[in-house]
């Protein structure tokens, strides 16, 4: 098997539409067109909107991806595609694309878990990186410390019990009255703000990994809307900045804790939610206050995108794990 073969990446789960190239850990393009635009106008994802986005783009974001990496489509080894989990509609643009691209230059079809694809894009940003490692995954369906033990096999330690991380941030954007997706508008007006809103503690159970979302939701809720009927005002700005903290340090803390329990050296993270600077900040903090070496994807290589599933692909490669013609998109898949 080739160490560093040449991986065509196509992501298409929610809304973006995005495709790179690696040739083996090395990132050779990466391209991405997004819908969000046309969707903030309905204040979250429309999945008919998003399938049609996908469809009138996929072709040439692929045909870009393939251009800025100098790559001809006849030289690739394989193409790796998020296959689930996200919107039906929308996974079927991108996984019948990359159908037609295998069989056509019969090249091998990697179908991607995109949760996977958000552990793995850490392993761009390092070339050295190599488990065991604990990742820190927070994105606007998955919010989870991971113990990855080997390159395809890994742990889940615990996480939220009912929200993500990332709804929850755009469901206080919604109370907030901030466009959708509220991870970057909450950030913003979190500059402004302190931390001063009294709002409760997420942890859940007897200090194990789990914690919930939905209570610090609810309690946000209830202090704006009784703000409201009392006429009094609130500063929207420390609504956000205290919200931010409470959602963000538990998974700091939860994180490190998972290091020193499995006694790893080495932390990293993905998903969506880590663009957030004030998590990236704190993080970085609290590896170097415990000794620990961070891994932190690009901003970019956080939320979607489809260098993280030719990462992934690689991974896939590397095990010798396939996908038949016959591969179905999927809603929902665990972690697996
Ligand atoms: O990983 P991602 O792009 O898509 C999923 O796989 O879910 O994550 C999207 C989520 C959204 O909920 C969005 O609000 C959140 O990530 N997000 C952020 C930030 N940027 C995106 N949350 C907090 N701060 C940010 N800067
Ligand atoms: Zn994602």
């Amino acid at each position: 098997m080739k160490t560093n073969p040449l991986i065509l990446g196509i992501e298409s789960s929610c809304d973006e539409t995005a495709a790179a190239v690696i040739r083996g850990r090395v990132l050779l393009s990466d391209e991405i067109a997004s819908s969000s635009s046309v969707q903030a106008k309905f204040g979250g994802v429309v999945p008919e909107i998003a399938s049609r986005e996908h469809l009138s783009v996929v072709d040439s974001v692929v045909a870009s991806a393939l251009k800025s990496a100098g790559v001809k489509k006849e030289e690739l080894d394989a193409v790796a595609v998020t296959y689930g989990a996200g919107l039906l509609g929308a996974l079927l643009v991108g996984l019948s694309f990359a159908k037609g691209f295998s069989y056509g230059l019969g090249i091998p079809l990697i179908g991607v878990n995109h949760i996977r694809g958000h552990l793995a894009a850490a392993y761009l940003e390092d070339e050295s990186l190599k488990p065991p490692f604990i990742t820190l995954l927070a994105s606007g369906g998955h919010t989870a410390i991971i113990y990855t033990k080997s390159e395809t096999e890994f742990e889940v330690l615990g996480g939220t019990l009912d929200d993500a991380a990332g709804e929850a941030f755009d469901k206080v954007a919604r109370i907030l009255s901030l466009p959708y997706p509220g991870g970057p508008h909450i950030e913003a007006l979190a500059r402004d703000g302190k931390n001063t809103v009294p709002l409760p503690k997420m942890l859940k159970g007897n200090g194990g990994y789990d914690f919930s979302y939905s209570g610090l939701k609810t309690a946000v809720l209830n202090y704006c809307h009784t703000k409201e009927q009392r006429g009094e005002n609130y500063n929207k700005a420390d609504v956000a900045a205290s919200f931010q903290c409470a959602a963000l340090d538990i998974l700091v803390q939860k994180t490190i804790e998972g290091a020193r329990e499995r006694g790893v050296k080495t932390v990293t993270a993905g998903g969506g939610v880590v663009a957030n600077g004030y998590l990236r900040e704190q993080l970085k903090a609290a590896c170097e206050k415990a000794g620990l070496k961070l891994i932190l994807p690009e901003k970019r290589h956080c939320t979607d995108n489809a260098a993280m599933i030719a990462a992934e692909g690689l991974l896939q490669w590397n095990a010798g794990n396939f996908s038949p013609l016959s591969l179905n998109a999927e809603a929902s898949i665990p972690l697996r």
